[in-house]
């Protein structure tokens, strides 16, 4: 199993909370996503006699928050084609393409085992349409069949395009998670209007110490690190602006008007929403 594949497991478990959390469809609810989103929710409750970790609004600030900003972008007519990278079981594809049919065209992708998966459960509730597909990407590939690169080929040069990561960047470390930056930047300067969204963590905020045994579990179930990338917010715009995007905003939860009443619990405003964008002539 490489690296990446280790990562795989945690898609079921979250899921299952989007279904958990009314954000998602039955069909990508697994069994094997309801253990693995109990025996999380178990941890939990050992954690608050140290002060507790309110995940779920942690991640509901976290998906409700890219939605938000994506579907503007939308709305606006900036966007019309989205590859949302690492997708898991995530129910957005299927959430976006239901409300914009065919004004958008979706590609949810994922490691090869992980798409199989999806593409079954999507396929035989027949759920994916011409515009909403699901693909085989590694998005630590820098060529191949399987790169950032060959998929964005497959879409329109004349339409606004986004790129999402969500729960993908903790995982990678730093030099890893930099090359990717660069990598989503440079596809994203192949059409008119470019826009990357991601979950984001500050290192201020995120060092209690429950914080911090949550993460170690994380990790020794991924059998791998788990990095927080950015000091301050002016960190993390910095490094968009390395990775080449021309403007970058850090979005705080309690600043956008879809996730401001969830933001008031103090688990969600540990997230962070990243919004990088470029655009052709300027
Ligand atoms: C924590 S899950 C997040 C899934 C989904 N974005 C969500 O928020 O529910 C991480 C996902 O990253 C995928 N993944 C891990 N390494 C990857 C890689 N190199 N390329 C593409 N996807 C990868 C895993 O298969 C898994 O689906």
């Amino acid at each position: 199993m490489s690296e990446s594949e280790k990562i795989s497991p945690t898609a079921y478990a979250t899921g299952y909370m989007w279904y958990r959390l009314g954000l998602s469809h039955e069909v990508l609810a697994t069994p094997r996503g309801k253990r693995l989103d109990r025996l999380f929710q178990l941890l939990l409750v050992a954690l608050r006699p140290i002060g507790g970790l309110p995940f779920d609004d942690l991640m509901l600030a976290r998906h409700q928050g890219i939605d938000s900003i994506l579907t503007r972008a939308i709305e606006a007519g900036r966007v019309g084609q989205v590859i949302e990278i690492a997708a898991g079981l995530s129910g957005r594809g299927l959430r976006m393409a239901k409300r914009y049919g065919g004004r958008i065209l979706y590609l949810e992708t994922d490691l090869p085992a992980m798409v199989a998966t999806k593409r079954g459960l999507l396929g035989k509730a027949g759920l994916l349409t011409e515009k909403h597909a699901v693909v085989e990407l590694d998005a630590l590939a820098d060529s191949g069949v399987r790169s950032l690169a060959a998929v964005a080929a497959t879409l329109n040069p004349n339409v606004g395009t986004a790129i999402i990561t969500e729960g993908l960047m903790n995982y990678l470390d730093p030099p890893v998670a930099r090359a990717l930056w660069a990598r989503i930047a440079r596809q994203l300067q192949c059409f008119p209007h470019g826009l990357y969204l991601s979950d984001a963590y500050l290192r201020t905020g995120n060092t209690s110490l429950n914080v911090r045994i949550f993460r170690k579990v994380l990790a020794g179930f991924v059998r791998g690190g788990m990095h927080v990338h950015f000091a301050s917010n002016e960190d993390g715009l910095e490094l968009m602006r390395e990775a080449g995007f021309q403007q970058a905003t850090m979005h705080d939860p309690r600043n956008l008007p879809e996730t401001c009443v969830i933001a008031q619990r103090p688990g969600a405003r540990r997230v962070r929403i990243l919004e990088a964008s470029l655009s052709k002539g300027q």
